[in-house]
């Protein structure tokens, strides 16, 4: 029995992890560590609540005490650090949670699993694990050509990836310094279910079927380079059974789209399957994002050689799976977006986004 902290673990992607490794083994146990900020929902996880080896625990991770005594009443053998503040353009109206939570927070969670894996000088016990999930764009911005790899220099742009390449050379660090056994991942975009509806993909969903406006920053030509959320997890699964101690893998799987073409995907899709009044007058182009990257594009060539991991959800079918999960889980986004989802989104969008005139 191996036992997981998972920090994170009730946003989008921590709980699709914990979903995917409890439904795969026996023989894991999983201890949820969750501040539940807006971002973090337990009814993501509310079908698994009663699992005998899962369990929640709600704390920070930047709390020192807690963390170390989560770590001294467990046999904790890996970390998966999902815990982070997550959007961008929050980063750009408040950017000092971002060092907090993202910063701060990381090295608290590195002292304290060094603290209790040491065995001596520069030595730990067995197969122990530090997994930082970080992200693309630590790696900036591309031009038309070419893609991020392992050695590309980080150049973040916004206070949000600034955070997590702040973060991952912090990281990076406690393996060159103090070889404590880490891995950092670095994905592209995720979609899928249990995704927070301030990201692309579920806002324009959730607009559509509100016949709200779709708000396309600039000329909606920014790419992003999109994988369906189970992949990632495996690919996180695959690096810590695997992954060679101190190296970075960069997850993704070549499927670079441009903004506008989503909006259009999705909402041809639900013109044709489920609301044939629904058309393009929604789209509306607002104001650019500061900073805005332009193009994000992984090359998964070392995770793919190394650890034979290869994207397994071709974006046509993961994006008809993600749309018709929000749409038979209707009463999750109600819930997500009550209380101050709205405040936020008159604060981003103003009447910008305002509804359509049935
Ligand atoms: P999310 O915002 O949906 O979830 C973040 C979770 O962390 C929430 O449950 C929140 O309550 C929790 N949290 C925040 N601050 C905390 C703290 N101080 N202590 C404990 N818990 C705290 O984010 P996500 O999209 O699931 O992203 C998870 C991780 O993956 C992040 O580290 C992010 O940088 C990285 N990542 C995300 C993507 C993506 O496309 N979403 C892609 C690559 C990497
Ligand atoms: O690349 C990985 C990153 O992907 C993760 O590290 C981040 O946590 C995650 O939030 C995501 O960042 P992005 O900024 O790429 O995702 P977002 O969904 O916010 O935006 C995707 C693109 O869509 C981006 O070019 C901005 C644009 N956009 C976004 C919103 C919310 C719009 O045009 N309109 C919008 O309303």
């Amino acid at each position: 029995m191996k036992t997981y902290l998972v920090t994170g673990g009730a946003g989008f992607i921590g709980s699709n992890f914990i979903h995917y490794m409890l439904n795969k083994y026996n023989d894991v146990r999983i201890i949820n560590v969750d501040k539940l900020t807006y971002a973090g929902n337990l009814e993501n996880l509310s079908s698994i609540k009663e699992n005998k080896n899962y369990q929640f625990i709600h704390a920070d991770i930047c709390d020192k005490r807690c963390m170390d005594k989560i770590f001294k009443e467990n046999n904790i053998d890996y970390l998966v650090n999902f815990a982070a503040e997550s959007h961008v353009d929050r980063s750009i109206q408040n950017p000092e949670i971002f060092i907090e939570t993202n910063v701060k927070g990381t090295v608290n969670l590195l002292n304290i699993a060094k603290e209790n894996w040491e065995t001596g000088e520069n030595t730990y016990k067995e197969n122990h694990k530090f997994l930082q999930v970080s992200t693309d764009e630590v790696y900036g911005s591309l031009d038309d050509t070419g893609y991020f790899t392992e050695n590309t220099p980080l150049c973040p742009h916004s206070p949000y990836s600034a955070s997590k390449a702040g973060a991952d050379m912090i990281v990076k660090a406690y393996f060159d310094t103090f070889k404590l056994p880490i891995n950092i991942t670095r994905c592209s975009n995720n979609y899928g279910p249990y995704q927070f509806p301030e990201k692309l993909i579920p806002l324009i969903i959730n607009n559509i079927l509100k016949h709200r406006q779709i708000p396309v920053y600039g000329d909606g030509m920014n790419i992003r380079d999109w994988l369906y959320v189970e992949d990632h997890c495996k690919a996180i699964d695959s690096v810590i059974k695997n992954g060679k101690l101190g190296e970075v893998y960069n997850v993704g799987g070549h499927n670079e789209r441009t903004n506008i073409d989503i909006v259009r995907t999705i909402i041809n899709y639900i013109k044709e399957n489920v609301d044939d009044t629904v058309n393009e007058n929604l789209i509306k182009y607002v104001a650019d994002r500061k900073g805005h990257d332009r193009r994000y594009g992984i090359d998964p060539q070392k995770i793919q050689s190394e650890l034979a991991w290869h994207p397994e959800t071709p974006f046509e079918v993961g994006i008809i799976k993600t749309i018709k999960w929000y749409l038979d889980n209707k009463n999750w986004m109600e819930n997500v977006t009550s209380g101050k989802y709205q405040e936020y989104y008159n604060k981003m969008y103003g009447d910008k986004t305002c509804t359509r005139s049935q």
